[in-house]
């Protein structure tokens, strides 16, 4: 962005240097009109020639940046799709960027039943077009809801028929979990979490609690971001303590799932402004999905719309964030440090999967506190 700033300063300079030139000549070619154009000054032609090079330098850096950010975010290994539409792009262009999509979404019967697509919208959110463009027509929903719609968070069983399956390839809770038991749809599985540590980097919901009354720090509201299917917010109710949670539906219907579970899905994408007021909240917690992949100006300006809406006092809480071990050092833990939060917990572990040991990562689990004042 500031390159971007400094390039148009110097295109206007170079278009103001380019016009005096010519006013030069002009003046002087009136002024003596049989003789030859006297020499262009030395300092002008020396100063055009500057301000040339410097153009070409500042193009030839934009373009390395840029590829440089689409070589890494091809390496990355998870979510391609977030990967993809986690840039930045100035203000309601998104939509406009996207008119295929954007098209397709807004093709419709006013005062009907919606299309079939709530995949369109998840697209076109993901690509950054949030809010999206209102629609005259009526929301799908399942024909059945359950009998009695729970208030426990871990609830036995997840009722198959009370979400559409239209836009996954599972078509159960069964198969998703046959697919991989640890998205967050087996019940059994997700009411262990938060509970034990294996190591300095989990810390548990209990601890957590404990950490917070000792310091005489009330916790009551919180936001999960990137909450899966609300595991932490689950938890955290059984503690009575609010938990909002961001979701988006990757193939996977994690935004219903949270909801079937009484907890609220907030449908927002990384990239957003938090939809929550200024300083309100006790704690704000970044699970799996915040990590290396994130373009680092955006990662920044997350972290600065998390201290946004943290009360002081308030927890930030990185739950096991990961990153090549040089980048932690060089790069996030610099940036994290520029929130200039009190550091009530950090642990750095090595990453010991397969890619982590190829790649040389480190986990980062790390629980900051809020100053009072600035
Ligand atoms: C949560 O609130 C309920 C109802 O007020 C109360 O019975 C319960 O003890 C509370 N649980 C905790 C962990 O504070
Ligand atoms: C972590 O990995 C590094 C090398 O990548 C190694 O030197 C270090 O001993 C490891 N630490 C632990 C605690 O295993």
């Amino acid at each position: 962005m500031g390159l971007g700033m400094g390039l148009n300063m110097l295109l206007l300079l170079a278009m103001v240097a380019t016009n005096i030139l010519s006013l030069y000549h002009l003046s002087s070619s009136l002024q003596s009109k049989p003789a030859a154009p006297p020499p262009v000054p030395d300092h002008l032609l020396h100063q055009l020639n500057t301000i040339r090079a410097t153009i070409n330098h500042l193009t030839r850096l934009r373009s390395t940046s840029a590829t440089s950010t689409a070589a890494s975010t091809t390496k990355a290994p998870v979510p391609s799709d977030l990967l993809l539409y986690a840039h930045i792009s100035p203000i309601a262009s998104a939509c406009r960027d996207n008119p295929d999509l954007l098209h397709r979404y807004m093709n419709y019967t006013p005062f009907s039943l919606c299309p079939d697509d709530t995949d369109l919208s998840e697209a076109l959110i993901l690509r950054g077009c949030h809010p999206l463009p209102r629609r005259r027509c009526f929301s799908r929903t399942s024909a059945k809801i359950p009998s009695s719609l729970t208030s426990n968070p871990f609830p036995p069983a997840l009722p198959d028929y009370a979400l559409l399956w239209s836009h996954y390839s599972c078509k159960s809770f069964a198969c998703l979990n046959r697919f991989n038991d640890d998205l967050g749809f087996d019940m059994k599985l997700e009411s262990t979490k938060f509970l034990t540590t294996k190591s300095d980097l989990d810390l548990t919901i209990p601890q957590l609690v404990q950490i917070a009354k000792s310091s005489s720090s009330v916790l009551r509201l919180a936001l999960d971001v990137g909450a899966g299917t609300g595991t932490f917010a689950a938890r955290m109710k059984l503690h009575n303590i609010t938990v909002l949670s961001t979701t988006m539906n990757l193939g996977a219907p994690y935004s219903e799932v949270t909801a079937l579970r009484g907890l609220i899905p907030l449908h927002v994408p990384l990239q957003q402004r938090f939809p929550i007021f200024d300083g309100v909240v006790d704690l704000v917690r970044c699970g799996h999905a915040v990590n290396r992949w994130i373009p680092i100006t955006s990662m920044e300006f997350l972290f600065y719309d998390v201290d946004r809406v943290l009360r002081g006092g308030g927890y930030i809480w990185l739950d096991h964030f990961f990153s090549k071990g040089i980048d932690l050092e060089k790069v996030y833990a610099p940036l994290i440090g520029k929130l200039g939060y009190k550091k009530v917990k950090w642990a750095i572990g090595n990453k010991t999967d397969a890619s982590g040991l190829k790649n040389g990562e480190v986990y980062l689990t790390a629980l900051l506190q809020k100053p009072l004042s600035r």
